[in-house]
């Protein structure tokens, strides 16, 4: 990946660093965070459903167009929609990603955060031989009535602005390589580990038995959220990305690869979690809904983890991996903003990242202080502006780019078969946009009403 801004661009030297620095985006809080609270609240298995088939219908299509817009632009998102629709609108795209870039970095390093607080705990060994309701109690003090998030926040902002800046995304890449099928193992050893316990069928069961009766638009609109705030879409993050792919690689195969490993973590998370909620302490489904907040994930995991031997070090191995994968997130995410600045406002990389940390870090603060910025910021980003940015992503590639660019792109100028771009032609044209549109307005008027 390129460390600095000007051309001739610097690019992934192989297919797997890739895979692994877009997925290195894509995995992070959404799937082990934010995907099980939101099914959780949003009524289990109906909701997964849902987020499947946008994951398939709509986010795939998304990503292939991200790809294929910043290879062939070679630019960040306003760039390039600048060189490729010149004198038109579109680049307005780009900025809208900039705003989603800095709303997510401000709620998102504080949940980072909260990662770092429970490295800390699970190494003094502070949650030990508690049950899942002095747990939450443990974590909505420490939310809300100390001043340690903050701490923690600007941390971790730092950390980010710091790899950024230091240009040593590389070295991390190295570390990822290792840490992240880590983190995959752990989570699969926990599911397989929480599946023995007794009364896990009810948690399997509120996971994958569909109760379509949940759906509501709002449900909708939701699940459609969290497939674009997981998969890292809709903001241009893996245009930027795109622009650093080299022209041999497959950007179908790609995203398919990227999608598949994404939301393999995610279920993984929910198959840990929600028997684990079940077995553990043994509630009944309206407790489901009442622990499943922002504080799920470091109720439950705990929880699992500290009732086998060795908790207190599985529970900071865990807690480590899992800010690890925020910290590739992050760091992809300023990279929108600082990308932006560099070629753009034609800032250094140094000031550039220094502004932008400095600007998220005033937002962030407020999120961490007022629950309502964190939930407005939280929600704004992921369910309204990053569906509508990638309404305006597919609408671009299926109406406005020529169609021998996305050909060529898609077939790396014809030295790979295609045989998938009628169906993703048809997916950018008519079902994304529709369905976005569709799930956008009813969703939104539900919410408003
Ligand atoms: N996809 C990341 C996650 O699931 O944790 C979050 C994210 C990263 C969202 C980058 C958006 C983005 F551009």
């Amino acid at each position: 990946m390129s460390q600095e801004s000007s051309s001739p661009r610097d690019s992934f030297s192989t297919k797997f660093g890739v895979i692994a620095a877009a997925a290195g985006s894509a995995i992070g809080l959404g799937n082990i965070w934010r995907f099980p609270y939101e099914t959780g609240v949003n009524g289990g298995g109906a909701f997964l459903v849902v987020y499947l088939v946008c994951i398939l219908l709509i986010g795939l299509p998304v990503m292939i167009s991200e790809f294929l817009i910043g290879r062939s632009a070679q630019r960040n998102p306003f760039g390039a929609f600048k060189s490729l629709a010149p004198g038109k609108p579109w680049y307005l795209i780009g900025l809208m990603g900039v705003v989603a870039a800095f709303m997510i970095l401000a709620f998102y390093t504080v949940v980072a955060g909260w990662t770092l607080e429970y490295i800390y705990q699970s190494f003094a060994g502070t949650l030990k031989g508690k049950d899942p309701i002095e747990l939450k109690g443990m974590f909505d003090s420490f939310r809300y009535e100390s001043y340690r998030p903050l701490l923690w926040f600007v941390i971790f902002i730092g950390l980010t602005g710091w790899v950024v800046i230091a240009g040593i995304k590389n070295g991390i890449e190295k570390y990822t390589k290792i840490l992240m099928p880590m983190l995959l193992i752990m989570l699969v050893a926990m599911s397989v580990y929480v599946l023995t316990l007794p009364g896990a069928g009810k948690g399997l069961e509120f996971l994958f038995k569909p109760d379509f009766s949940k759906l509501t638009p709002n449900v909708i609109l939701k699940a459609l959220g969290q497939a674009f705030f997981s998969l890292s879409i809709g903001m241009g993050t893996l245009i930027t990305y795109g622009s650093y792919i080299k022209k041999k690689e497959n950007l179908g195969s790609t995203a398919l690869s990227v999608a598949g490993a994404d939301t393999f973590i995610a279920v993984m998370a929910g198959v840990a979690i929600f028997p684990a909620i079940f077995a553990l302490s043994n509630v009944g489904e309206f407790d489901v809904t009442r622990l499943a907040d922002e504080g799920l994930v470091f109720i439950t995991l705990p929880s699992i983890l500290y009732s086998i031997p060795g908790g207190p070090i599985l529970s900071t191995m865990f807690f480590i991996l899992l800010s690890v994968a925020a910290l590739t997130s992050t760091i992809s995410v300023l990279e929108v903003i600082v990308t932006y600045f560099v070629e753009e406002l034609k800032l250094t990389r140094k000031r550039a990242t220094i502004s932008a940390v400095a600007s998220v870090s005033i937002l962030g603060i407020l999120s961490v202080l007022f629950s309502g910025v964190f939930g407005f910021l939280n929600f704004t980003s992921a369910n309204i502006l990053l569906p509508l940015g990638g309404l305006f992503i597919v609408l671009f590639v299926g109406w406005s780019l020529s169609k021998k660019i996305t050909r060529e792109e898609l077939t790396n100028s014809g030295s790979i078969k295609g045989k998938f771009i009628p169906l993703y032609l048809f997916l950018v044209k008519f079902i994304a946009p529709v369905a976005i549109a569709i799930v956008f307005i009813y969703g939104i008027w539900n919410a408003i009403h």
